[in-house]
């Protein structure tokens, strides 16, 4: 068992990258149906937050069913994350994230998100602050360091748990980085290495497949490892990756058609949590990855990817399931 504060999860517990944009409840459903142990809000703007802003204040929506759930804050003011925690902690969540990773020009040139990678005084001076604001455990998720020459991680992460955070998350890539070249653990193995580190360490960075989750667990030695990209499309990779890591076996690849029901509870579930047209157009980037790589595909997935009618979105479905339902993915 992994224990993160008070949160009990599995053993090698698998987790839910926060993703802006796809992370939403309605795709928070679906992974928890595969088996993700432990799930994050999409990041929210601590700025956003204190001052209202709808966008923010809809993305502290969580459900019964997804817990245990972290919300993600960033902001490059201490007083406005502090405020932002005690505004998150009416929704109950299982514990705060600090996000120390974002590499988008405009959050990080203001010293929020991996902005703050190049203060580590102020990303102690913060942590401590949120961690006495909160009863909640508290979670940071962060980077190697901000480029080649600074890979501070292992320093980091010592500074960090001493002013008692409960679990460190690492991208295993540096700021520069951005999400391009590939993620090196090397760093990871380190932290999870040094004696003086308690907490659990959670690697994430370019987990793509059973193989390589297992392969993560067993080289770097990690508590937990945090997937991202490699869900979106694949939510089912969780029970994927539990299984293999059970057995050793892989399974089945799913059909066409079981990935259509799938599609369908996604769509209905985002309409109803989004409404129309929102969570109609917020599924256009699931559906693409749901069904890429089909051959000949191109006019159906156009119609299905420009149309806002919900019915005629369900019948695309129908005929997607018709035409290839016994391909396997
Ligand atoms: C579209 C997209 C949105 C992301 N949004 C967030 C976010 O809100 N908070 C965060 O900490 N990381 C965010 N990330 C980074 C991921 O959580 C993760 O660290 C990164 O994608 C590497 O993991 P992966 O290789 O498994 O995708 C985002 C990544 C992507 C691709």
């Amino acid at each position: 068992m992994v224990k993160i504060g008070n949160i009990e999860l599995h053993d090698q517990p698998l987790i839910l990258a926060p993703m802006e944009d796809i992370t939403d409840p309605s795709f928070r459903y679906m992974c928890k149906q595969f088996g993700a142990d432990l799930m994050y809000t999409e990041f929210i703007s601590s700025d956003g937050l204190i001052r209202n802003g709808r966008k923010s204040i809809q993305k502290l929506d969580i459900y019964d069913y997804e817990r245990p759930i972290g919300i993600q804050l960033y902001g490059h003011l201490i007083d406005s994350m502090v405020e932002a925690v005690q505004i998150a902690e009416k929704s109950n969540p299982e514990l705060i994230d600090i996000n120390f990773g974002c590499p988008v020009r405009k959050i990080a040139n203001r010293g929020a998100g991996a902005g703050m990678i190049r203060d580590i005084p102020q990303m102690i001076k913060m942590t401590e602050a949120i961690v006495k604001t909160t009863k909640l455990p508290v979670t940071v998720k962060t980077r190697l360091g901000w480029d080649e020459d600074n890979k501070n991680i292992v320093e980091v992460a010592e500074r960090i748990q001493d002013v008692g955070i409960k679990a460190l998350t690492i991208h295993a890539r540096t700021r520069s980085q951005l999400y391009k070249g590939r993620a090196d653990w090397t760093l990871i193995g380190e932290v999870k290495n040094n004696p003086k580190i308690k907490i659990p360490v959670i690697g994430n960075g370019d987990i793509d497949s059973p193989q390589t989750a297992g392969e993560m667990f067993r080289k770097y030695g990690v508590d937990g490892i945090m997937i991202g990209r490699a869900t979106v499309g694949h939510p089912w990779i969780f029970k994927e990756i539990r299984y293999f890591l059970e057995t050793g076996k892989k399974l089945p690849p799913l059909t066409i058609n079981e990935i259509v029901d799938l599609a369908k509870i996604h769509f209905q579930k985002s309409v109803k949590y989004k409404g129309e047209p929102r969570g109609v157009y917020e599924m256009r980037r699931h559906f693409s990855t749901y069904f890429r790589g089909l051959p000949d595909f191109k006019k159906t997935r156009i119609r299905l990817l420009t149309t806002l009618d919900v019915n005629e979105i369900t019948g695309i479905l129908d005929e997607i399931a018709g035409k290839y339902g016994e391909v396997m993915r």
